[in-house]
């Protein structure tokens, strides 16, 4: 739950780290540092605080120095302190490391290290064991002191390792969390993510599980266990920096809401043959057979994605008449679940590598289901451990509370569905040839939702919103997920405590909560449960709630029944899920922003959950 960055070339390398560890503090940010080979030496700069607080520590010094390694830190053994920040350096200070993920046999190694040969641990890291472990091992190789290190390291790991008797080299290591090498023209870098290589170069290679790095300026060299060179893919990235960035927005949240409507349009790209009306998915590469013949879906995933499951699961029964089980990733591996030949896993991650997700889409492939992974991430874990991938193509998220890859997760869930039901002959060509042209409708329709004048609309309701400690959001049918969605999001970012009810349920006692102006956001977009939703907003009303009504413009009814109303487009109702969290995540946003929270970077969350 890291970020990592390194650096080897002629530039300035404390700057390359700087701004390269800035682009990554979506993965964690409580603390932050950097080590600079400088006269022979490692010095470390460190601590608890952001990127640009380190910044300020480095105060420019280091412009001279070529070759260093960073690091942002999301605590998870030790809490974040000064000296639990990395890098961590070895007793010697000859090796510093910088690691991302959990060392699992750490104390053991701690142990081992201290007993047996003396070191003496300054941090509470399990991190700091691998600087000590890799000075034990050196004998003039840093390559071959990181590999033997390794070789007794238990748990996951992207790890980047410096010694000041090799200057101008970096050596990698890679197990179960992400890391790219990013190549330049005599330079060389390497980090967790993307976005901190986009301003030096375009061409880079993912590292997989098991192998091992050696970066100078000149020279990149990937290996195995084994000491065998690998031969990588070179990928031309052609994300545009921009999009890795506010583009003018005050925050990356309310930026990623305004692209839903492309992030949709793109995901929909290629997949749909208008003329016959077919959802074409060549990555659901499934014989059709073993399509047909599918007894059992399990969707596994965690957070904003297990909403956009519970979506997918009602709209593939219906579509698919195939049985869906939504499983809370955590909970999943635990509660022994029956497995079956003929049933398939569907695994859904913004970041390709939550922790718990990937332990799901583990046990489900050891089951020997077929896994199809729902990601946003290229190169993610996720995506290469599935059998299957269907990326949604949303461009980087960079806002802790996710946005727009929660709606190219629907439209991905939406795909999979009619996809479904076409190869098993179950869908009524007529209801698949609608949802095809309100699916292609989408990105327009997300166009007006996101209208200057909606936005006024929903700044006005937080101006009453913002006052209270506890809202509720409710809904019945495809919109209660939508309400599970609206009140993650308003809690995750402002703090206000928000409870997510089947309308129907407020009666068996959340209704008590309800007292005079108590903000209740309803959810009113399925025709077929209407006249119930609104006998529970009834309820509401007699008790003094201020309703704050979502609904569609073709229903004429619900404005008389509540305090303030947003009006969506007319939507088949199926669909209608893609457009109604749209305010709810403008609602969390504006209210944010009002109590003055930290919007991208909620307190105590992280983008990229890597730990259980
Ligand atoms: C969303 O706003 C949250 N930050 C969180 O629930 C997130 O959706 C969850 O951690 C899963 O992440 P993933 O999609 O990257 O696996």
């Amino acid at each position: 739950m890291c970020g990592i960055v390194g650096y080897t070339g002629t530039g300035e390398a404390g700057r390359v780290l700087v701004e390269g560890l800035k682009k990554l503090e979506y993965r964690g940010y409580d603390s932050a540092g950097v080590a600079l080979h400088e006269n022979g030496r490692l010095i470390v700069t460190k601590a608890a605080g952001s990127v640009a607080d380190l910044e300020k520590m480095l105060n420019d010094q280091y412009q001279a120095v070529r070759v260093g390694i960073g690091h942002t830190r999301w605590a998870t053994h030790g809490p974040p302190t000064d000296l639990n920040a990395h890098p961590h350096s070895s007793a010697s200070g000859d090796i510093v490391v910088v690691h991302n993920g959990i060392i699992e046999n750490h104390r053991s190694l701690r142990r081992k290290l201290g007993e047996e040969a003396g070191y003496k641990f300054r941090s509470e890291t399990d991190s700091e064991v691998l600087a000590h472990l890799i000075e034990h091992c050196y004998d003039g190789d840093l390559l071959k002191a990181v590999r033997k290190a390794m070789s007794q390291v238990d748990g996951s790991y992207a790890l980047v390792a410096a010694c000041t008797r090799e200057p101008d080299r970096l050596v990698c290591a890679r197990k179960d969390s992400p890391l790219i090498i990013g190549l330049g023209a005599g330079e060389n870098f390497v980090a967790s993510d993307v976005p901190a290589l986009l301003a030096h170069t375009r061409r880079a290679c993912v590292m997989d599980d098991g192998e091992f790095a050696s970066l100078t300026p000149g020279k990149v060299e990937v290996s195995g266990a084994d000491g065998k060179l690998i031969k990588k893919d070179i990928l031309e990235i052609n994300w545009d920096i921009e999009a890795a960035e506010k583009g003018g927005y005050d925050h990356f949240m309310l930026k990623e809401i305004m692209e839903q409507p492309v992030a949709v349009r793109e995901t929909l790209r290629q997949r749909i043959d208008s003329a016959s009306g077919r959802v074409d998915l060549a990555e659901f590469d499934l014989p059709p057979e073993q399509l047909r013949t599918l007894e059992k879906i399990y969707i596994i995933a965690c957070g904003t994605a297990y909403h956009a499951g519970l979506i997918g699961k009602m709209v593939i029964e219906k579509l698919a008449g195939i049985p869906v089980e939504v499983e809370v990733a955590s909970e999943f591996r635990y509660r022994g679940p029956l497995f079956n030949t003929n049933q398939l896993a569907i695994v859904i991650s913004q970041s390709g590598e939550t922790a718990d997700t990937l332990a799901g889409l583990r046990l489900a492939r050891s089951k020997e289901l077929p896994v199809l992974a729902i990601t946003n991430v290229v190169g993610s874990s996720v995506s290469r451990e599935a059998d299957l991938v269907l990326y949604t193509w949303a461009g980087p998220e960079i806002a802790v509370a996710s946005t727009k890859a929660y709606v190219t997760q629907l439209v991905a869930l939406y795909l999979v569905a009619v996809y479904l039901g076409q190869t098993r002959n179950i869908l009524d060509p007529g209801l698949a040839a609608g949802l095809v042209k309100g699916l292609l409708g989408l990105p327009g329709q997300l166009k007006e939702v996101l209208s200057d004048e909606n936005i006024a609309k929903i700044r006005t309701y937080c101006n009453h919103l913002v006052n209270w400690d506890n809202a509720f959001f409710i809904g019945r049918s495809l919109d209660y997920p939508v309400a599970m969605e609206g009140a993650l999001k308003l809690k995750e970012i402002s703090y206000i405590h928000a409870e997510a009810c089947a309308a129907g349920e407020l009666k068996h006692g959340p209704l008590a909560l309800i007292e005079e102006g108590a903000p209740v956001v309803v959810l009113a977009t399925q025709k077929a449960v209407l006249e119930k939703t609104l006998s529970n907003v009834q309820v509401v009303n007699a008790r003094g709630g201020a309703v704050f009504a979502i609904t569609r413009e073709d229903f004429d009814d619900v404005e008389r029944q509540v305090d303030s109303i947003f009006y969506l487009p007319a939507v088949n109702d199926i669909l209608a899920p893609v457009l109604s969290v749209v305010p709810t995540q403008l609602i969390a946003y504006y209210t944010a922003v009002a109590r003055g929270c930290s919007v991208d970077k909620p307190r105590n969350l992280a983008k990229s959950v890597t730990v259980e």
